[in-house]
């Protein structure tokens, strides 16, 4: 049973029993429609208060009937609150701990509410492309006044109970309980107290107004169009509260609700509802069941404390886990802790962190320059140099050093993971935690699964990046694990639009429009182009037959490594970081295309934006056929939270999905004539070629 039915005196109490978050889903709303019936079917029933069982009142729709049949399935949510409305003796909604997007339309379309403290109140609906499809764009302006109503239904953002209580005026809670524990007597008190008043109040009575809406309306969509490019559905709410203030309750429901279904076939929003289910997805790793027992990780520690391992540390420590800096002179760990110093305080400054709250995670902090201190680390990461002769060195000795069942990680970008676990005598404890820079920002953690890592260990890391706030997506071993790996093939991409005539600000901007955060050649100034040089010099030496533009190898050959030395594919005056077009540079590049013999052409941003993704798709095919991605959604994740891919395009994968899979192979055809180009690469990858054979997608959303 999804709710239960009781009744305690002359109140009939339906507590809303859905684990986890008593999502409303059909079964649910059935259960709730049935118990509103008994309710006033029973003469003994006075008063009805309604409720959430566990850690919720609602949090809303049941992600489980997302985009099925099911969601819109009689009684839909819009009915059970008609139900609610119509009910003939009174409702008490009495909400505690969550109560979103349908929890709350269907709490607005109770007669009375009450709330305990610290609840958290949201209209998320906006954060998957939509607006609130149940009445919560006509009810909520009624109830605490437009501006903060439409506060929240743009940003989706949870408000805790108190803050909104303390708006004037505000009728969205009749009451605020004492504590969690007094909600439900103090909903009983509630509901004897009304049970004989009438009318019953209803939201939809209220009126709606805003007191100079047209100035206050064109200034809100001047704020929302600034930040919401790209997205549609932040516009309509705006539209949607508008016509709360200037049309009749019916019409404006009338209106919201033909705004939600078109926003539900927007691409924008299929894109946002998959990365909603992407995310949870990625948490699951088929033969590692939730229930696998993990290791308490109460102690790390951080070996290397340059670039990465600052950052890596601060994730910690914002998450109260103290870390243990471990190198390899004085100097080093200085230089470490300052650059983690410097970080917190500029937070500090922008007014992002508490001074408390920083010299709290400061204390958590403590420096070594020996193993022996380290003996007692629940886990350990490993960010020292990407040579696997230190690599060797630092791992023989944690080996040695470390206590059992310790977690060993490695940060490694390139290295093979299952070779660093040979150098210890316990391969099942070690596992590869690849951040990414600036490891104390970037949302994304590939955690790497050796051929031995042990499924507790991965249990627990997967557990423990979401504590330290990460986006955990798990690869198998291979040289750039997943995201790496795809951007390479990007990165060769972009060199040989170079060859063939396009400048790297043509390519920036055509993949910047596209939606991406940085073309590949800004990035590369930001990321420094030494480290690209690396890799190709070794790429020369163990794949000869791999072809890369020789533009970048020019580059740096000029010594243009980047932002960090002022200069790269662009100029960077004076410690500049906004990029300027370099002569230097198209004089490289017009003498580089003469040494090949190229006739140059001029190249769409079509094209450009083309060989450039679907470069990402085809390795990602491969990287799926391999086995080293588990699924399409985790390389969507990937690049969404680690490579600044347009979130409302949902990813490579649903990009190309939403293409046509026939259209990216014809493409790639296409591209593999130019012989300019790489033909075998543009071999579609077996997967596919299959998908395309069978009329199939990457994603089934
Ligand atoms: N920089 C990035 O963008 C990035 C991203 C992801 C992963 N990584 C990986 O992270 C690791 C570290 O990279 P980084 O950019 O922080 O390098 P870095 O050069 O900034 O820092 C490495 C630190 O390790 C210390 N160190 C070297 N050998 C040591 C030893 N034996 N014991 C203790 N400390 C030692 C050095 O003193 C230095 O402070 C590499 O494996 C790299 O591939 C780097």
């Amino acid at each position: 049973m999804t709710a239960r039915y009781e009744t305690q005196g002359p109140v009939a109490v339906i507590t809303l029993d859905n684990p986890p978050v008593n999502g409303l889903g059909h079964a649910t709303r059935l259960a709730l429609t049935q118990g509103l019936d008994r309710a006033n079917a029973d003469p003994a029933v006075r008063a009805i208060v309604l409720t959430g069982a566990g850690k919720a009142f609602s949090g809303g729709a049941d992600i489980r009937e997302f985009g099925k049949p099911a969601a819109l399935a009689e009684p839909n949510l819009l009915s059970v609150i008609l139900a609610c409305e119509h009910s003939a003796k009174p409702i008490v909604a009495a909400m505690h701990s969550v109560v979103m997007g349908g929890g709350l339309e269907l709490a607005m379309g109770c007669h009375y509410r009450i709330a305990a403290p610290g609840c958290a109140v949201a209209l998320p609906e906006v954060k998957l492309g939509l607006i609130p499809g149940a009445g919560g764009t006509q009810r909520l302006p009624r109830v605490l006044g437009v501006e903060a109503a439409l506060n929240m239904i743009v940003q989706g953002d949870p408000v805790k109970s108190e803050l909104l209580a303390q708006l004037p005026g505000q009728k969205l809670f009749d009451r605020i309980a004492d504590s969690a524990e007094s909600l439900l007597p103090q909903a009983l008190a509630l509901a004897l107290e009304v049970a004989d008043v009438r009318p019953l109040p209803l939201v939809r009575h209220l009126p709606c107004k805003h007191p100079s809406g047209d100035a206050y309306f064109q200034f809100a969509r001047n704020m929302v169009k600034a930040v919401a490019r790209n997205l549609p559905a932040p516009i309509k709410c705006v539209d949607a509260v508008e016509i709360a203030t200037r049309s009749a309750f019916e019409e404006g429901m009338l209106r919201e609700r033909e705004m939600f279904i078109n926003l539900m076939w927007t691409p924008q929003s299929r894109a946002l509802r998959h990365l909603f289910a992407a995310e949870r997805a990625a948490s699951k790793i088929a033969d590692v069941p939730d229930d696998t027992p993990k290791r308490t990780i109460a102690q790390v520690a951080m070996i290397g404390a340059g670039t990465m391992g600052g950052g890596i540390a601060m994730n910690f420590l914002n998450a109260g886990i103290p870390v243990k800096l471990l190198e390899m002179k004085q100097e080093a760990l200085e230089r470490g802790l300052a650059t983690i110093r410097k970080n917190y305080e500029a937070q500090v400054k922008k007014g992002k962190l508490k001074p408390e709250k920083y010299q709290e995670r400061m204390a958590l902090l403590s420096t070594t320059l020996s193993y022996a201190d380290i003996a007692q680390a629940d886990l350990v990461i490993e960010a020292v140099f990407e040579e696997m002769g230190v690599k060797e060195k630092v791992f023989r000795e944690l080996d040695r050093v470390c206590k059992p069942g310790a977690i060993l990680a490695s940060n490694t970008s390139t290295l093979d993971l299952n070779a660093i676990a040979a150098y210890t005598g316990r391969p099942q404890d070690v596992i590869g935690m690849h951040f990414f820079s600036p490891a104390n920002v970037m949302k994304l953690l590939e955690v790497v699964r050796g051929q031995h890592t042990g499924k507790d260990v991965l249990a627990t890391v997967m557990a423990l990046s979401k504590k330290i706030k990460k986006t955990a997506v798990v690869s198998g071993v291979c040289d750039g694990f997943i995201g790496n790996r795809m951007i390479e093939q990007y990165a060769r991409q972009a060199g040989f639009l170079l060859d063939e005539g396009c400048t790297p600000a043509q390519v920036d901007k055509a993949i910047e429009a596209f939606g991406f955060a940085m073309g590949p050649f800004r990035m590369g100034d930001l990321a420094g182009n030494d480290i690209g040089w690396a890799i190709r010099k070794r790429r020369y030496q163990e794949q000869p037959d791999l072809r890369y533009s020789a533009s970048a190898d020019r580059l740096c050959e000029l010594g243009r490594f980047g932002q960090k030395t002022g200069a790269g594919w662009y100029d960077y005056p004076a410690g500049q970081r906004e990029p300027v077009v370099s002569a230097v540079v198209l004089e490289m590049l017009d003498k580089h295309r003469a040494a090949l013999g190229v006739k140059t052409r001029k190249i769409s941003n079509e094209e450009i934006v083309q060989r450039l993704v679907y470069s990402l798709v085809n390795e990602a095919a491969h990287l799926l056929e391999e086995g080293i991605a588990a699924r399409a959604s985790d390389i969507d994740m990937v690049y969404i939270t680690g490579y600044g891919f347009p979130l409302w395009r949902g990813g490579p994968m649903l990009y190309a999905d939403s293409v046509g899979l026939f259209n990216v192979v014809g493409a790639m055809k296409r591209f593999a004539l130019n012989p300019l180009d790489d033909a075998a690469f543009w071999q579609p990858a077996p997967l596919l070629a299959r998908l395309v054979a069978e009329g199939k997608t990457f994603n089934n959303t």
